[in-house]
C-alpha cells in the first residue's frame, strides 16, 4: 500500500504563504514506508524547467529545512540564468542524516516524489547526495542529471566546475592587472576536493604559484602526489596571495579575511561565499574584485545540463563552460562602468535575462 503524501509546504508545515512568497511551487512529501521527508522548491521556470540538486541533511526543524531550500532554489534561478541555460531554478532537501537515514527504499520514494512533478523539477546531486544515489533515484524518475557514467549519466561535475572557475579567474585578472594570464601570480586554493584539486592543476599549467589549504591530510596527500610536490600545502590558508579561491565552505569571503590574505581578486567554487549581502558593497569599497559565486561556479550545472538534458557534444559543453569567462568579463565591466558592486552587476544581468524570457 502506498503511504506517500504530497502537499503544498505552507499547508503541510502550517506556515503562512508569505514565507514561500516569490516561489512558483513548494511541495512537502512524507512517505511513511521509507521514512522520506523531503521538500522540493521550484522558484522560477521562466527560462525552462527548474534544475537544481538535492541536499540530504539534518535540520533542527522542518521550518529550517524549508528556509534552506527556498534560499538555495532562488540561487539556482540566478546560476542557471547567468550561465545562459534554458533552465529555471529549483532545489530539494531530504531531511535527515544521510549517514543513517539513506536507504535504497528512501531514494526510490524520493524519485517518485520528483516524478510526480512531471519534469517541472529536474534534480541532481548536492551535499549529502552523490552519483551512486542518483542511480537509485533514477529507478523511479527520468527527471534527473548526474548519474554515474555506467548508468548513462555525465558523472562528476568537479572538473567542469574547476574549468569554469579558472576561466572566470582569468577574466578577473584581466580586469585587475590588464592581462588575463595568471603566470607568476600567487593563488590560494582553499579546499583540495573535487573542484580544488583540478583547479590547482589548471593553475600550475598556467605558471601560477599555488598554495593549497585543506584540513584533511588525505586531501593534501592527493594534491602532493598529483602535482609532484609543486604546490605549497597547509592546513589553513595564509598569505600573502594575489588571488583567493574559496573552494570549500561558504561565508568565508569578508573584507577582513581577504585583506589579511593580501589578495585583490576572489574567485572560487564555494556556494554562498558572502556571509551577508552587505559584504558585496564592502568588498567593492575596499577595492577587492569579487567574481560572484553563482557566476564562477556554474561549470558543473553547464556540464550536467549540456551533456544529459540538451544532448550537446562534449566539446560544445566545454566551450560553454569556458564562456563563463565572457560572462564574468561582462559583469566586471558593468560593475566598473556603473560603479556598482559585482554582486549587484550579476543580479542585474540575471534580472535582464529573466525579463527577456518573460517577453
Ligand atoms: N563539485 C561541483 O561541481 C560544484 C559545483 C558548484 C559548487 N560547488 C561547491 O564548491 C565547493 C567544493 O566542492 P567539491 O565538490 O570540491 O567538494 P569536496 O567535498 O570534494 O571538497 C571540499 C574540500 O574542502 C575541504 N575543506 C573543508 N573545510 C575546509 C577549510 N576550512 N579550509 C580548507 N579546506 C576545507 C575538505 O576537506 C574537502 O577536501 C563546495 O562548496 C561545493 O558546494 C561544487
Amino acid at each position: 500500500m502506498r503511504t506517500m503524501t504530497i502537499a503544498p509546504a505552507a499547508e503541510a508545515l502550517d506556515i503562512g504563504d508569505e514565507v514561500i512568497d516569490g516561489h512558483e511551487e513548494v511541495l512537502y512529501c512524507h512517505d511513511e514506508e521509507s521514512g522520506l521527508r523531503a521538500i522540493i522548491a521550484i522558484h522560477d521556470t521562466t527560462l525552462g524547467p527548474a534544475l537544481g540538486g538535492t541536499r540530504f541533511k539534518s535540520y533542527d526543524t522542518d521550518q529550517d529545512a524549508l528556509h534552506d531550500v527556498l534560499r538555495l532554489s532562488r540561487g539556482m534561478t540566478s546560476k542557471n540564468a547567468a550561465a545562459g541555460l534554458p533552465f529555471g531554478g529549483g532545489k530539494a532537501v531530504i531531511i535527515g542524516d544521510p549517514r543513517t537515514a539513506k536507504t535504497p527504499e528512501l531514494l526510490r520514494a524520493y524519485g517518485r516524489f520528483v516524478d510526480s512533478l512531471d519534469g517541472r523539477y529536474v534534480t541532481a546531486a548536492d551535499l549529502g547526495t552523490n552519483s551512486d544515489d542518483l542511480d537509485i533515484v533514477g529507478e523511479t524518475t527520468t527527471h534527473l542529471t548526474g548519474r554515474t557514467a555506467g548508468a548513462g549519466g555525465a558523472g562528476d561535475s568537479g572538473p567542469a566546475t574547476a574549468l569554469g572557475v579558472f576561466s572566470a579567474m582569468r577574466a578577473g585578472a584581466e580586469r585587475l592587472w590588464g592581462e588575463s594570464g595568471l603566470h607568476d601570480r600567487t593563488v590560494g586554493v582553499e579546499g583540495a576536493g573535487k573542484v580544488g584539486g583540478v583547479l590547482t592543476r589548471l593553475l600550475l599549467d598556467e605558471g601560477a604559484n599555488v598554495v593549497v589549504a585543506d584540513p584533511d591530510p588525505a586531501a593534501r596527500e592527493r594534491v602532493s602526489a598529483a602535482t609532484g610536490g609543486a604546490v605549497t600545502l597547509a592546513e589553513s590558508l595564509a598569505g600573502p596571495l594575489d588571488v583567493y579561491a574559496p573552494c570549500a565552505l561558504g561565508a568565508t569571503v569578508t573584507v577582513d579575511r581577504v585583506t589579511s590574505l593580501g589578495a585583490r581578486l576572489v574567485c572560487g567554487a564555494a556556494n554562498n561565499q558572502l556571509p551577508t549581502q552587505d559584504e558585496d558593497a564592502a568588498l567593492h569599497a575596499a577595492g577587492i574584485l569579487w567574481v560572484p559565486d553563482y557566476v564562477a561556479n556554474a561549470g558543473g550545472v553547464i556540464h550536467l545540463a549540456g551533456l544529459e538534458r540538451l544532448k550537446h557534444e562534449p566539446d560544445v559543453v566545454t566551450a560553454d563552460v569556458r564562456r563563463i569567462g565572457d560572462t564574468a568579463r561582462e559583469i566586471l565591466s558593468r560593475s566598473a562602468d556603473a560603479g556598482i558592486p559585482t554582486g549587484i552587476a550579476a543580479d542585474e544581468l540575471v534580472a535582464a535575462r529573466l525579463a527577456a524570457g518573460r517577453g
